[in-house]
């Protein structure tokens, strides 16, 4: 257990993909000046890790102690493993149906526990992810859990794709996010859900600025900002 009284605050991002937490989350942490965890970066770490070397994905004890002896490193828009950036190598799409296959296994998600608690340091973290406030930050701070409808996360994910050249279709990309949603809901270990005491926003009709003035206005409600808030720009 953690011990409130010492631990750095966080805050708990959550929700499905395409609802935007990854970028709510890294422009909160950056007004914050806070250090920022995506946490599903990490699954798709131990994914890479796993079929670079050959291994099975349902082997949980040999993939568990693999993912233990990796030392992970990440930073705003970059992440390392044993030295090796793998920022862009782990968002291809076999990495992301590896990555939802390790994250069902309860022995990896233990082994990943510490290394996403050992982020919490002073002045504080943004955890993005599934079950930052239901599982692994239970005493968080600030509980924030994104939606957005299946439309517009498929919307938003095309969009992205496009700009990066990837030719896609709309009509695909809802499949693939509807099948997602339903594997992280529905699996046994740490299920996407909204923590009973977690704020919903749905941000289908919302800006990102407008979304990320909303979760400050709450952060500020807690009095969470004091000493750490940079300036109003951005
Ligand atoms: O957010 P993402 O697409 O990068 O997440 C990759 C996978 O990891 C996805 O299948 C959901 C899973 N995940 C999880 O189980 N728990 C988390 N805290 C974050 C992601």
């Amino acid at each position: 257990m953690t011990d409130r009284s010492q631990a750095a605050p966080v805050i708990a991002i959550d929700g499905p993909s395409g609802s935007g937490k990854g970028t709510i989350a890294a422009r909160v942490a950056e007004r914050l000046g806070w250090r920022l965890l995506d946490s599903g970066a990490l699954y798709r770490v131990v994914a890479w890790a796993a079929l670079g070397r050959g291994m099975s994905l349902d082997d949980a004890e040999r993939l568990a102690g693999m993912t233990a002896s990796l030392v992970i490193e990440q930073d705003p828009g970059a992440i390392r493993v044993d030295g090796v950036d793998v920022t862009t190598a782990i968002r291809e799409e076999r990495i992301s149906v590896g990555a939802a296959a390790v994250a069902r296994l309860p022995e990896v998600r233990q082994a990943l526990r510490g290394v996403q608690q050992g982020m919490r340091v002073a002045p504080g973290l943004i955890a993005d992810g599934r079950d930052m406030g239901t599982e692994v930050f239970r005493d968080a701070e600030l509980k924030i859990f994104l939606d957005a409808s299946v439309e517009e996360r498929a919307r938003r994910r095309h969009k992205q794709l496009m700009e990066k050249g990837s030719g896609v279709s709309l009509r695909d990309l809802f499949a693939s996010i509807q099948a997602r949603d339903e594997s992280d809901r529905n699996r046994a270990v740490s299920p996407l859900r909204r923590a009973p005491d977690a704020i919903s926003i749905d941000t289908t009709k919302m800006s990102v600025e407008a979304v990320v003035a909303e979760v400050l206005k709450h952060v500020e409600a807690r009095g969470l900002t004091a000493g750490t808030a940079r300036g109003g720009e951005g």
